[in-house]
């Protein structure tokens, strides 16, 4: 089988987080490890992507790009319904995105994706010298830090076509729980911090994110997530809203000066 490119080295010694470190032995891909290391609801929440991201307006024709596509269980559905060649997938996790090659896609799957159009690394490399219409992180925000948010919205702004949306989820922290609040779960006997892995953000910390970026933000809320993750919308900006968006910004700054050239035109 042909190797997915990583990019990255990644620090040997590496623990936190410990995402990309990850290395699943033949024994675990046989059992089946990474589709649970994706969170598993491996027959479902993969089309339910696809679904979702046609009723946004997806269309074969279109170019895609997976962040932390993991081991494809979104990716086989895209690759059947994208045109060849247009399903593009990034993830820390080099393990895990070759045991999805090699064990969850069919020939005729790999044959529509070009080996070059999967990359491993955790800083969200997806420049492949194309421009993106459609971009879904499913899960990934609630396993990376603020800064890793802030460095995809940056780098990911330089890939996407001009009115193209990047989808993606995150747990919710509700206004009224504090910042240094820990929220138990019992499940698991572990708890959520916002500042570790798994990470819960506040709504205002994903709307800040639009920052990094020449992006407009739009809150959808829930959308069918098996753990109830919410979804978000980015829409890269056209080249005419950044710079209506410049010159609003020119008048907040400085409201005189446009009554100021009015009078003078006037005058
Ligand atoms: C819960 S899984 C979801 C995978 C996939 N989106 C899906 O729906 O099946 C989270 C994935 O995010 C990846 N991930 C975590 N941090 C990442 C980063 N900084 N860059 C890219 N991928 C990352 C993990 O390796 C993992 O495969």
């Amino acid at each position: 089988m042909p190797q997915i490119e990583h990019r990255v080295e990644l620090d040997a010694n590496l623990t936190n987080p410990d995402y990309s470190g990850i290395v699943l032995t033949p024994e675990e891909i046989e059992a089946g490890e990474h589709r649970r290391f994706v969170g598993g609801v491996w027959d479902t929440h993969g089309q339910h992507q696809l679904e979702f991201l046609k009723a946004q307006g997806l269309q074969p024709h279109h170019r895609l790009m997976d962040i932390g596509c993991g081991a494809f269980r979104a990716g086989r559905h895209f690759i059947d319904y994208l045109e060849p060649g247009n399903y593009y997938g990034i993830d820390a996790n080099h393990s895990v995105m070759q045991a999805g090659y090699d064990t969850e896609l069919t020939d005729e799957q790999r044959a529509r994706v070009p080996i070059e159009n999967l990359r491993a690394n955790d800083r969200f490399d997806t420049d492949f010298g194309v421009q993106f219409d459609f971009a879904i992180a499913n899960s990934v925000f609630t396993h990376v830090s603020l800064n890793h948010i802030r460095l995809c919205m940056y780098r990911l702004d330089k890939v996407m076509a001009p009115g193209g949306s990047f989808y993606a989820t995150f747990f919710v922290r509700k206004d009224s729980v504090p910042i240094d609040a820990v929220k138990p779960i019992k499940r698991r006997n572990k708890g959520y911090f916002t500042e570790k892995n798994n990470f819960v953000y506040y709504r205002q910390d994903l709307r800040w994110a639009a920052k990094w970026g020449d992006w407009s933000y739009r809150y959808i809320g829930d959308w069918g997530h098996p753990a109830k993750q919410q979804m978000v919308q980015y829409t890269k900006l056209t080249p005419e809203q950044v710079e209506e968006r410049r010159r609003a910004k020119e008048r907040r700054a400085n409201p005189g000066r446009l009554r100021r050239v009015a009078r003078r035109l006037v005058g």
